[in-house]
């Protein structure tokens, strides 16, 4: 079998289709009621934009399981077997719960913009951010309960979510106490990225085999999430080092500012580089583009930068190879596509 990929225009209009759904769908799942502070809070974000590349991820996974053909005319009926399934409920309650994540995330990396904007607890305030997280959280379990498919599927897909959730917060721990360790290991840092970030890019790839009945595919599917999630973090990683804030709508160099330990900096640390001393600022409106350019510099310089970006193509060719469950179809393409579009974005 040739490895599954479609080309990057082919990828990007495949994302733009699907991200206009789920838009359309979050603005029908998420109506503004009372309170109404609380629930303006809770869509600002989501309609601040957003790639929206995990709700897009579940979608073709759809696609390419039912083998039809791509761009779905009706997801929340989507042919499955005994009965048509709501797919983008599930696609839905994904982003939502990237949404609440993001919220409580810039709370704790004390981060001021996201999407372009100012972040939920700028915007607003901590409290009411902490709300608009919490009441995502639970909105993001509705959502899932709401698919239709058969009772035994939806409720594996909500322990999915579930356990997904957990994960999520084991990993910000684990961030967070990095931040104060001396040395951290590539593969600790592996860890962590999976909890923190590729079990939510896990749950979408394999929940619509969970929903659709494809039981011998969610294993496979689960696999290709953990390691383009984890590849996908890398490069996130990566651009918070080298794109300017207006590219990537939130604050350049915050990672540094914030002595948060990547691929990166573990790297230039175990090649002489005193990462602590790379950036000499005490808040993040200290850090100019300038300085954020000289450390890049020294980075690049002893190999950081190459290093984590193999270490993130490593991880798309693994993650690709477990496609080769799914029927030969563009939905599939389309997946091998994204994979390699997680590591080539600029933003
Ligand atoms: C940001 O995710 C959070 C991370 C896990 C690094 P995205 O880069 O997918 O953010 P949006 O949803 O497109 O804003
Ligand atoms: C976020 O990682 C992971 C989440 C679970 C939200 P980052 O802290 O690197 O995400 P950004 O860079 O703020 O988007
Ligand atoms: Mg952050
Ligand atoms: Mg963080
Ligand atoms: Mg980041």
């Amino acid at each position: 079998m040739t490895e599954p990929g479609a080309a990057p225009a082919a990828v990007e209009r495949a994302i733009d289709a699907r991200r206009e759904r789920v838009n359309d769908a979050i603005t029908e799942e998420l109506p503004i009621i009372r309170p109404e502070r609380l629930y303006e809070a809770s869509r600002y974000l989501l309609d601040a934009g957003g790639k929206r590349l995990r709700p897009t991820i579940l979608l073709l996974a759809a696609e390419a399981l039912a083998d039809t053909e791509p761009l779905a005319e009706d997801y929340r009926s989507f042919p499955a077997d005994p009965a048509p399934v709501d797919v983008m409920s599930a696609a839905v309650s994904i982003e939502i719960i990237q949404s609440f994540t993001l919220i409580h995330d810039d709370i704790m990396d004390d981060d001021d913009m996201r999407r372009g904007v100012p972040a939920v607890h700028q915007e607003y305030d901590l409290e009411t951010a902490i709300l608009a997280g919490d009441t995502l959280y639970s909105k993001a379990f509705e959502s899932m309960l709401e698919t239709g498919a058969p009772a035994d599927r939806s409720v594996r897909a909500l322990s999915e979510l579930a356990t997904t959730c957990t994960k999520i917060c084991e990993g910000q721990a684990f961030d967070i106490d990095f931040e104060s360790r001396d040395a951290v290991e590539p593969d600790e840092y592996l860890d962590m990225v999976e909890l923190k970030t590729a079990v939510l890019y896990a749950a979408a790839a394999s929940i619509p085999a969970v929903l659709l009945g494809a039981d011998d595919a969610v294993d496979a599917l689960y696999g290709y999430g953990l390691d383009v999630g984890r590849a996908f973090q890398i490069q996130d990683d990566l651009l918070d080092l080298t794109t300017p804030s207006e590219k990537l709508g939130k604050q350049r160099g915050s990672d540094l500012v914030e002595g948060k330990q990547t691929l990166v900096t573990l790297h230039a640390e175990n090649n002489g580089v005193d990462v602590d001393g790379l950036l000499d600022a005490d808040g993040v409106e200290a850090v100019d583009e300038a300085a954020i350019e000289e450390a890049l510099a020294e980075l690049r310089a002893v190999g950081s930068i190459e290093y984590a970006r193999e270490t993130a193509h490593d991880l798309i060719r693994s993650g690709k190879r477990n496609l080769q469950i799914l029927p030969d179809n563009e939905a599939r393409d389309l997946l091998g596509g994204i994979a390699d579009y997680l590591v080539e974005r600029e933003y």
